[in-house]
């Protein structure tokens, strides 16, 4: 890959400007949007985005707005130093990391409201706020960049189905592609919050992906998938983990399954003890 000259970018006006000229000379871009802290998992939406555009933007906004009052808005990490280096050491043509004030100026009133199978159930349960206060950002991004293609990873699967009904729902000119999750060598998804972890809740951790494959491959054994997620909160209570949830969804859809044959996704949250951690897997 030709490693260009990284353009780091805080306001709309110049995003705008970048992004014109590469259409001009004919390129297709594509977003990253992130909230920094970054791990390899962010890397490779980039990596991936070069497969399918000439231009990748990644964007740095810790989004207040999907946050709740009670949750890690104020200790979420951030070291944009260190997110630049490691945006530029992977080729990423621009980065946006606007101010708050950039993204909801005095006067903001406006949200994109969500419903549908999609959106309703599991995380939504949990953080009523999250998918509105993430549809209305992305939504600003997709608008902002103008670019062609979005890269979401599928470790937050709920959220590319969140964002991919929306962009389908609103005509959005912005095709989305989903990226496999990233895992370390054990098994854990890589994520931001992994960093909140002792070194003993790091060990234990790594049952979430575990014994979602275990729940997984009892499903396709033959097991009803309701006794696939029973089996797989059973499993993580008895580690220690305070479950949101252990749940089969439609692939496509997050619906509740009507039948066994059809593609199921089977996605868990659950805490260990102030940290809060997401996993899914295709079954
Ligand atoms: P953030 O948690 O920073 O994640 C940014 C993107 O990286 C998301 O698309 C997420 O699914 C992806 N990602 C995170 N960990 C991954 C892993 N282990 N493997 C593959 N992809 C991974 O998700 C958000 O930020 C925000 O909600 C955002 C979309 C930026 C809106 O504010």
């Amino acid at each position: 890959m030709a490693h260009q000259k990284i353009s780091f970018l805080r306001d709309v006006p110049s995003l705008r400007r970048q992004v014109a000229q590469w259409h001009r000379e004919g390129l297709k871009v594509a977003v990253v949007p992130t909230m920094g802290a970054l791990h390899d998992g962010h890397l490779n939406l980039v990596r991936r985005g070069f497969e399918t555009a000439d231009r990748v933007i990644a964007t740095i906004f810790i989004n207040p707005k999907q946050f709740a009052a009670h949750e890690d808005l104020g200790r979420y990490p951030r070291d944009e130093a260190g997110d630049l280096a490691k945006f530029t050491s992977v080729g990423t043509s621009a980065v946006f990391a606007p101010l708050a004030e950039v993204v909801y100026p005095a006067g903001f009133a406006t949200s994109i409201h969500m419903e549908g199978p999609a959106k309703v159930g599991l995380e939504d349960a949990f953080r009523p706020q999250f998918f509105d206060g993430v549809a209305t950002v992305v939504t600003k991004l997709f608008t902002q960049t103008a670019a062609d293609y979005a890269l979401f990873g599928e470790k937050d699967y709920q959220q590319l189905k969140v964002v991919s009904r929306m962009a389908r729902d609103l005509d959005l000119p912005i095709e989305i592609v989903g990226v496999p999750t990233t895992r370390e060598a054990d098994g854990l998804a890589m994520s931001s919050r992994n960093a909140y972890l002792s070194a003993a809740e790091r060990q234990v951790a790594t049952a979430i992906y575990r014994t979602l494959n275990e729940a997984g491959a009892m499903i396709r054994a033959g097991a009803n998938p309701a006794q696939g997620e029973g089996y797989g909160a059973a499993a993580l209570s008895a580690l220690g983990f305070k479950v949101d949830y252990v749940a089969a969804r439609n692939a496509e859809t997050l619906a509740k399954p009507t039948s066994a044959r059809e593609p199921l996704r089977l996605l868990a949250a659950a805490w260990l003890d102030k940290t809060r951690l997401i996993d899914n897997i295709a079954v």
